[in-house]
C-alpha cells in the first residue's frame, strides 16, 4: 500500500465535496445582488406594462388596439350562420350548417347528455333531475311540441349559444362544433318521440306490445295520482302556502304580482278578470278567470293560451296536489282588488 495515494485521495474526495457545496450554497437562498447572466439572448428588453401611459402615441396608451380591418389569427367571427345560427338579415337559418354524419349526432348525444339533461331530461322532456320542485328552478319546456319541433335549427343553436329567457348561455361550455352536434341529437330526439305507428311498423318495432306496455304505464300513473288524491283528504289552501309553492317553483321568474308583465302576464288583479284565450283547436273565446281556469292554466297550460302571450309555460306542474294548486289560486287571489 503507497501511503501518499491515499493522503491525495483523501484530498480529491474533500475538495470534490467542497466544491458542491460552493454551487448548492445559492439554490433557495435569497440574495439582493443582481444574478450573473452571462449571456442575455432577448431575456430582458425595454417594454411597456399593461396599461401603462406611453408618450409615443397621441392617445398616451401603450395598450392598442388592433388595425382597423384585421383580425386577430383564430378569432374569425366572419361566417354569420356557422357561429351564431342567423343569416344575412339576422334571421335564424333553416338548417345546419354542416354535413351531418352519424358520429356528429352520437357526439351531440353524448354533450347533450354532459350539458343538458340535468334540465331537459335524457328524453328531452323537461324532466330533469333539477326539474323537481325543490330547486325552485323554472321548468325546462319538453322538445315534444309542435313550437320546438318547427322551429329553425338556428333557434335550437341560439338556445344553446345566447341562452333563452330563464335558460342561461352555454356558449363558453360549449364550443361551436358541438353545439350544431347537440341540435342534431336534439332532432332527432324530436324524431324518435314522434314517429308514426308506420315508422315504427317499418323499423321492425313490435307495435302492438309497444301499445300494450304504453297503457299499462298510464294505468299505473292515473292508479297512482287518484291514490294520491284520496290520501290527500281534505283540500287545504292558503295564501301563505300559496306563496311558498310559487316561490319553490319560481313562478315568479315569469309572473309579477305588481302589475307588470315578464314573460307571461302578472297575477295583480288577475282573479276575477275576463280575458281573450286561444283554445287547443285554434278558437278564440272569453273566459272568466276563476278558480277552475286558473287551476286548467297551471296544470294544463297549452289548453288554453292567453292573447297576446305565447305558449313558453313548461307543461310541468301535474304533479302539484289539489291543495297546493288551490293554495296557488288563493294566492293569484290574494292578489285582485276585485
Ligand atoms: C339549468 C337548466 C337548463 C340547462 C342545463 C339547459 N336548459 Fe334549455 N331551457 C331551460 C329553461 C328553463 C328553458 C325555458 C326558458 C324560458 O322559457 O324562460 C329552456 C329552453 C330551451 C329551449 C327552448 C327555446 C325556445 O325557443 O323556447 C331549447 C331549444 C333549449 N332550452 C335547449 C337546450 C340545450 C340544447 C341545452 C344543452 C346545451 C340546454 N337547453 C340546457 C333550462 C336549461
Ligand atoms: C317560463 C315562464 C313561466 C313560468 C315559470 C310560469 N308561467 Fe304561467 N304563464 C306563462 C306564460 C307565457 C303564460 C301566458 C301564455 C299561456 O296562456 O300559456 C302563462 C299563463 C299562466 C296563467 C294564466 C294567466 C292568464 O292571464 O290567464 C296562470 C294562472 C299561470 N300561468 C300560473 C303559473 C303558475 C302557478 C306558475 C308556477 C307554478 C307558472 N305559471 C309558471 C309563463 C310561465
Amino acid at each position: 500500500m503507497n501511503k501518499k495515494l491515499t493522503i491525495s485521495r483523501a484530498g480529491a474526495v474533500l475538495s470534490i465535496l467542497a466544491l458542491s457545496l460552493t454551487l448548492q450554497g445559492c439554490r433557495g437562498m435569497k440574495s439582493e445582488k443582481t444574478p450573473i447572466h452571462p449571456n442575455m439572448n432577448m431575456d430582458q428588453q425595454e417594454r411597456k406594462e399593461a396599461q401603462e401611459v406611453n408618450n409615443f402615441f397621441e392617445d398616451g396608451r401603450s395598450m392598442r388596439t388592433p388595425v382597423e380591418g384585421t383580425v386577430a389569427r383564430g378569432l374569425s367571427r366572419l361566417d354569420k350562420a356557422y357561429y351564431e345560427g342567423i343569416d344575412e338579415n339576422g334571421e335564424w337559418i333553416a338548417d345546419m350548417p354542416i354535413d351531418l354524419t352519424k358520429s356528429i349526432v352520437y357526439r351531440g348525444k353524448e354533450r347533450y347528455e354532459v350539458f343538458c339533461t340535468p334540465c331537459h331530461g335524457n328524453a328531452g322532456d323537461g324532466l330533469g333531475i333539477i326539474m323537481t320542485g325543490q330547486y325552485g328552478y323554472v321548468p325546462a319546456p319538453t322538445f315534444h311540441q309542435d313550437r320546438l319541433r318547427e322551429a329553425p335549427d338556428g333557434e335550437i343553436y341560439s338556445a344553446i349559444y345566447n341562452g333563452v329567457r330563464n335558460m342561461p348561455s352555454y356558449r363558453h361550455q360549449v364550443p361551436v362544433d358541438d353545439r350544431w352536434a347537440i341540435v342534431a341529437y336534439v332532432r332527432a330526439l324530436q324524431a324518435s318521440q314522434n314517429a308514426s305507428r308506420e315508422d315504427l311498423i317499418a323499423a321492425g318495432v313490435d307495435v302492438e306490445a309497444l301499445e300494450a306496455e304504453y297503457n299499462e304505464e298510464q294505468a299505473a300513473i292515473a292508479e297512482a295520482k287518484a291514490a294520491k288524491e284520496a290520501s290527500q283528504g281534505e283540500i287545504v289552501a292558503t295564501v301563505e302556502r300559496g306563496m311558498e309553492v310559487s316561490t319553490m317553483y319560481a313562478c315568479q321568474t315569469c309572473h309579477s304580482s305588481d302589475g307588470s308583465a315578464v314573460i307571461g302576464p302578472s297575477w295583480k288583479n288577475l282573479y276575477g278578470s275576463e280575458g281573450l284565450v286561444t283554445t287547443e283547436d285554434g278558437e278564440t273565446i272569453t273566459v272568466v278567470k276563476e278558480d277552475e281556469y286558473l287551476i286548467e292554466s297551471i296544470v294544463n297550460p297549452y289548453a288554453k293560451i292567453v292573447d297576446g302571450y305565447d305558449p313558453l309555460m313548461a307543461d310541468a306542474y301535474g304533479g302539484l296536489s289539489q291543495s297546493d294548486l288551490q293554495s296557488l289560486v288563493e294566492y293569484i287571489k290574494s292578489l285582485s282588488d276585485n
